[in-house]
C-alpha cells in the first residue's frame, strides 16, 4: 500500500515505476481512501501500541493505493525494497529512504508473512478482482 503521505506528495507513480522495475508484477490495484474505520481494521493488531490512535488518523487522511504484488519470495524481497520502518534507519535507494519523511508516514506498507499478505490482499480485493 502507498501511503496518503507518498500520494499527497505526488510520489505514487514514481513508487510505483520503482516496483515494477524492481520485478513486482501488478495482480490488482485500487486507488481509494480509507475511512478511520477501516484503517483500524486494517491494523487492529497495533491496537494497544501508544501510536494507534496516530497511526489510524494518519491513514485515513487521504488516498492511498493497495496493490497485490506478485514475484518469487516477494514477501521478503518487498519488505528489503521498501527498507526499515524508521525511514533514517533505511538502507539507501529503499523506497523509504527515498520518499518517507518519519517513523509514522513512512510512504508504504509491506506485508510481513504470506499469511499476512493473502490476508491484506483479501481485506482489499474481491475474488473477481484477483486471480
Ligand atoms: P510496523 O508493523 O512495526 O512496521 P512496518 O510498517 O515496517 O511493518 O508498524 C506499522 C506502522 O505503524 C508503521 O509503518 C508506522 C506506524 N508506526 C508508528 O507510527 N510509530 C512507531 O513507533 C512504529 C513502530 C510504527
Amino acid at each position: 500500500m502507498i501511503k496518503p503521505d507518498a500520494v499527497a506528495n505526488g510520489h505514487a507513480g514514481a513508487i510505483l515505476d520503482r516496483i515494477i522495475k524492481g520485478g513486482y508484477k501488478i495482480v490488482a490495484m485500487k486507488y481509494t481512501t480509507l475511512s478511520a474505520d477501516i484503517a483500524g481494521k486494517f491494523y487492529e493488531i497495533h491496537k494497544e501500541r501508544p501510536f494507534y490512535g496516530e497511526l489510524v488518523n494518519f491513514m485515513s487522511s487521504g488516498p492511498i493505493v493497495a496493490a497485490i504484488l506478485e514475484k518469487d519470495n516477494a514477501v521478503e524481497d518487498f519488505r528489503t525494497f521498501i527498507g526499515a520502518t524508521d525511514p533514517s534507519k533505511a538502507d539507501a535507494g529503499t523506497i523509504r529512504a527515498d520518499f518517507a519523511k518519519s517513523i509514522d508516514a513512512n510512504a508504504i506498507h509491506g506485508s510481513d508473512s504470506n499469511e499476512n499478505a493473502n490476508i491484506e490482499g483479501n481485506f482489499f480485493f474481491s475474488q473477481f478482482e484477483r486471480f
